[in-house]
């Protein structure tokens, strides 16, 4: 049986019906119009549907919707502001760091993830983007884009 889930999603407050126990993917996509966070497994295996959840990454194809509650969600709808991209989107357009794109949105929430916290993966990039597989860059190109979000970043002088 659905009931009402509130939480702040990208800064917004909302409330959806949802069944407590689906996904929290399935809630975001079905339920809260934010489909930008992508389906790859289902399994916690590919990293596609990697969202924040109270600062903490998480696979949202493992979380039950309804440890949103009262929490603060962050999807990849929330990064750009209405004229610019987040330094991560620049970068990886840029770089070439997205292709099909399947695993885009879940590698840059991983990315700017691990800008805001890198002292969490001492092993730098590689480590933060583990749990993230792409098909189709070879990685070179996404640690590229990491690489040059660092530099957007610095000469902007802004926050991840
Ligand atoms: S869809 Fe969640 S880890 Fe693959
Ligand atoms: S860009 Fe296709 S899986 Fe990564």
């Amino acid at each position: 049986m659905k009931q009402s889930i509130s939480f702040t999603l990208n800064g917004k407050s909302v409330t959806i019906e949802a069944h407590p126990m689906q996904p929290l993917l399935y809630a975001l996509r079905d339920d809260a119009d934010a489909v930008g966070t992508k389906y790859g497994c289902g399994e916690g295996e590919c990293g596609a549907c990697t969202v924040i959840l109270n600062d903490e990454l998480v696979m949202s194809c493992l979380v039950p919707a309804v440890q949103a509650e009262g929490a603060r969600v962050e999807t990849i709808e929330g990064l750009a502001d209405a004229n610019e991209l987040h330094a991560v989107q620049q970068a990886f357009l840029e770089s070439g760091g997205a292709q099909c794109g399947i695993c885009t949105p879940g590698m840059i929430m991983a990315g700017v993830h691990h800008l805001r916290h890198p002292e969490r993966a001492p092993g730098g990039v590689p480590e933060a983007l583990e749990g993230n597989l792409c098909r189709c860059t070879g990685y070179t190109r996404i640690f590229t884009a990491m690489k040059r979000a660092k530099e957007i970043l610095s000469a902007n002088g802004t926050a991840p």
